[in-house]
């Protein structure tokens, strides 16, 4: 039987680099292997504040970018999350299997909570919206950057504790991360995480920029001193540019290194740049197609809710039967 993975984007702006590297690169290489779902997890998008409009063209497009990026609809299944009403029903089970401490460790809620006097529960409890999304689909495997870690670790104690409680309810998931960039940094500072909402536009280069947009910002890219280019724990934009390299490129770091012995900064940088642009290309030109084809990504997503609900449903109805609720 083949394996099951579950995983989410947030419909909250243009995907990233980061986020192909460290999560979608793995999708479309482990769908054909695994029975996937992969979900736009819009729910959790609302945790911070979304215009209307704006989080509605958002969910297409991410939809429109799963496609593009190469995950087949008709072998994996693409959904949006508030299309399964299960999700925010375990949730609210889970809520109560959950402690208020484990929550406040949460990096993440920390990082976002800092400066923002106001916060909401939403905030708060997205990392259990989150483990219900991955437990109703009893997956083995949870494919995601390193910055998910911890909510996936989260996850498996509130499963372990509601199958200690109750009788084996939940599968227990496995964290996967790739082998290499599962943290993409920033290109305008190699100390924090590439991210749309980050330091600067100069940051991210997002799977819609175009050819003379991506030039600039890898032109603009922080490098480390000295002149050789290579990956190594004192070089970490360096190392960071050859992921990215290795990623667009197929080829890997070690061949990278070999290519550049010798050469400066500036061809480097040029054809790197050269290097994303031309991998990008197919991706945007399957994009527009679809973004064009609203009735064809509605279709998709439809199929996807369907074949979702019933999985879905499957596992609420064991836990509401298990609580005593039916
Ligand atoms: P998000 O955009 O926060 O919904 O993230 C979607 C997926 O991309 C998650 O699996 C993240 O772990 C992953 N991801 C986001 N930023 C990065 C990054 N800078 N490097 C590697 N993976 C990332
Ligand atoms: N919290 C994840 C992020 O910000 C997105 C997410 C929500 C997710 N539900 C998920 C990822 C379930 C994997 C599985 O990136």
């Amino acid at each position: 039987m083949k394996k099951r993975i579950l995983s989410g984007v947030q419909p909250t702006g243009a995907l990233h680099l980061g986020n192909y590297i460290g999560a979608l690169r793995q999708w479309v290489d482990l769908q054909h292997e695994t029975d996937a779902y992969f979900c736009i997890v819009d729910y959790h998008a609302i945790t911070v504040k979304q215009d209307t409009q704006e989080l509605y063209d958002n969910i297409h497009s991410l939809a429109a970018m799963y496609v593009a990026v190469g995950l087949d609809p008709s072998k994996v299944t693409l959904f949006k999350q508030s299309d399964v009403s299960a999700h925010t029903e375990l949730a609210w089970i889970l809520n109560n299997f959950t402690h208020m401490g484990e929550l406040q460790r949460m990096t993440q809620y920390k990082d976002k909570a800092k400066g923002n006097g106001k916060q909401t529960v939403g905030l708060f409890t997205y990392p259990v919206l989150m483990a219900a999304d991955i437990l109703l689909y009893q997956p083995h495997m949870v494919p995601v950057g390193e910055d998910q870690k911890q909510h996936v670790e989260l996850t498996r104690n509130i499963a372990q504790r509601f199958n200690n409680r109750f009788s084996e309810t939940f599968r227990v998931p496995d964290v996967m991360h790739p082998k290499d960039g599962a943290r993409i940094m920033s290109l305008d500072d190699p100390n924090t995480k590439m991210s749309k909402t980050g330091s600067s536009q100069w940051g991210y280069i997002a799977l819609s920029d175009a050819p003379d947009v991506v030039m600039k910002k890898i032109k603009k890219a922080v490098t480390d001193s000295g002149s050789t280019i290579e990956a190594s724990a004192d070089k970490p934009a360096l190392t960071n540019l050859l992921v990215i390299y290795s990623a667009v490129s197929g080829k890997t770091v070690g061949e990278l290194e070999e290519l550049y012995h010798g050469q400066g900064y500036g061809k480097f940088k040029k054809e790197l740049g050269e290097a994303i642009v031309t991998w990008l290309e197919p991706i945007q030109e399957r994009y527009h197609e679809l973004i064009q084809n609203y009735d064809e990504l509605q279709a998709i997503l439809k199929q996807g809710q369907e074949r979702a609900s019933v999985v879905a449903q499957v596992t609420l109805d064991d836990v509401k039967t298990k609580i005593g609720v039916i």
